[in-house]
């Protein structure tokens, strides 16, 4: 295992009604607040009309930004900077999913830069600092409302890509499972694939000598295989809901990534989708895990792979371990689209041969190269991409 360090300063309300705490901790460190979210689903299912009151009760001044896109855009992080120049704003609060979140956590970056904000993404230039970001999740997916991380995208140059810096670690997040029921089947699906790839990244490791690490992973993947099909079948589950969101959060705040620190593989991959044909993010994850799995599998890594087959989907272990394999990535695969629904092919989610190679390079960074578990050169890349195109 890897040495770490260890610090979370999110403060976290869990649970039903927790947001009427919210605004006394915005209001100990600003009193303008600009508030950002996404295409309205705030508006339709209520959280609008419960937080406004709350903040103007707190004497917080509200400004507004809308309109933040699935696969946030880098000229929305332009328009929400520009307004906390202009405004003075002292703190910002996305209530949303993970792209609102991440285009907030940049817009609070951008604030204190004074060029084009995708310097920032293409660490053209630093973030030295960021206005206090406060969150109110709605979706269960990325864990960005308790880790340092946002991914940007340009549509101009077909480029998606993360970034992370300390001051962009929410100061508090609103974790509220009742807020994500009105998640629709696609978005609470391609979320559950979502957390279970945060999960699996880390779990397929190097430092396969984190015994607790191993076991809390396992955990957070049993966790999703439970109550993702129940989520879908029942959205006002409180039960199914609640166990998402918390293991949303623990799947990506370092708690099962500290000592194992690998780059990550799939995500990697994954973003080049995005970028180039603007697909759902847990989509694209569920089509590549599989493939991915399949193109790693060797002698060197049967053992990981017989682990999480027999710990995670309760495979008899007394089978001959390649068997074992074999039918964990297929279970896999089997989960994501029988279960939770979702396309198992490229094809089937609009992407075809013409991007491959072009994405293949651009996934293929010198983390990929050398920080990963397997490492992957384009040759690789592109033989997942085509095993997924089906
Ligand atoms: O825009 P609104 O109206 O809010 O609707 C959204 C959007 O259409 C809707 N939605 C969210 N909560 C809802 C709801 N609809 C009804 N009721 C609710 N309660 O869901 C749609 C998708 O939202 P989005 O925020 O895009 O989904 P998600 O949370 O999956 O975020 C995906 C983005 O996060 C990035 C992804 O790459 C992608 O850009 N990621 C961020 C990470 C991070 N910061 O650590 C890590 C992840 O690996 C990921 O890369
Ligand atoms: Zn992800």
């Amino acid at each position: 295992m890897y040495n770490f360090d260890y610090h979370i300063p999110t403060k976290i309300f869990f649970g039903e009604g927790q947001i009427v705490k919210l605004p006394a901790e915005i209001k100990a460190v600003a009193g303008k607040v600009l508030l950002v979210y996404g295409g309205g689903s705030i508006k339709r299912n209520g959280i609008y009309d419960t937080l406004m009151p709350l903040l103007k009760e707190a004497g917080l001044e509200v400004f507004e930004l809308s309109g933040v896109e699935p696969n946030p855009r880098v000229t929305t992080v332009a328009r929400g900077a520009q307004m906390c120049k202009e405004h003075g704003i002292e703190a910002v609060l996305a209530v949303g999913g993970g792209s609102t979140i991440d285009c907030t956590k940049v817009i609070a970056a951008a604030s204190f830069y004074d060029g084009d904000p995708w310097d920032l993404v293409i660490r053209k230039a630093p973030v030295t600092n960021a206005l206090p970001v406060f969150t109110v999740l709605t979706a269960s997916a990325t864990g960005s409302e308790m880790n340092a991380g946002a991914v940007i995208s340009n549509i101009e140059t077909n480029d998606k890509l993360g970034l992370s810096h300390p001051a962009m670690l929410p100061r508090a997040s609103v974790l509220d499972p009742t807020y994500t029921y009105t998640t629709n089947k696609h978005q609470t699906a391609a979320g559950t694939a979502d957390i279970m790839s945060h999960t699996l990244e880390n779990y397929f490791s190097k430092a396969d000598d984190f015994y607790l690490l191993d076991g809390m992973a396992e955990a957070m993947l049993k966790t999703c295989i439970k109550y993702g099909p129940m989520a879908l079948k029942e959205p006002e589950n409180y039960e199914a809901r609640a166990n998402l969101m918390w293991t949303s959060s623990l799947a990506i705040n370092g708690s099962v990534r500290w000592g194992k620190a690998d780059a990550w593989s799939v995500h990697s991959m994954e973003h080049q989708l995005s970028a180039y044909y603007d697909i759902t993010h847990g989509d694209g994850l569920a089509i590549l895990t599989p493939a991915w799995m399949h193109h790693i599998l060797s002698e060197a890594t049967l053992d990981r792979f017989v682990k999480y087959g027999v710990n995670v989907w309760g495979i008899d272990p007394a089978l001959d371990k390649w068997e074992i394999a074999e039918r964990s990535i297929l279970m896999t695969q089997d989960y994501f689209v029988n279960r939770l629904g979702i396309p198992a092919t490229l094809r089937e989610v609009g992407i075809g041969e013409e991007h491959l190679q072009i994405m293949a390079e651009k996934a293929s960074t010198p983390a990929l190269q050398k920080d990963v578990y397997v490492p992957l050169f384009p040759e690789d890349v592109l033989a997942i991409y085509k095993r997924c195109l089906g």
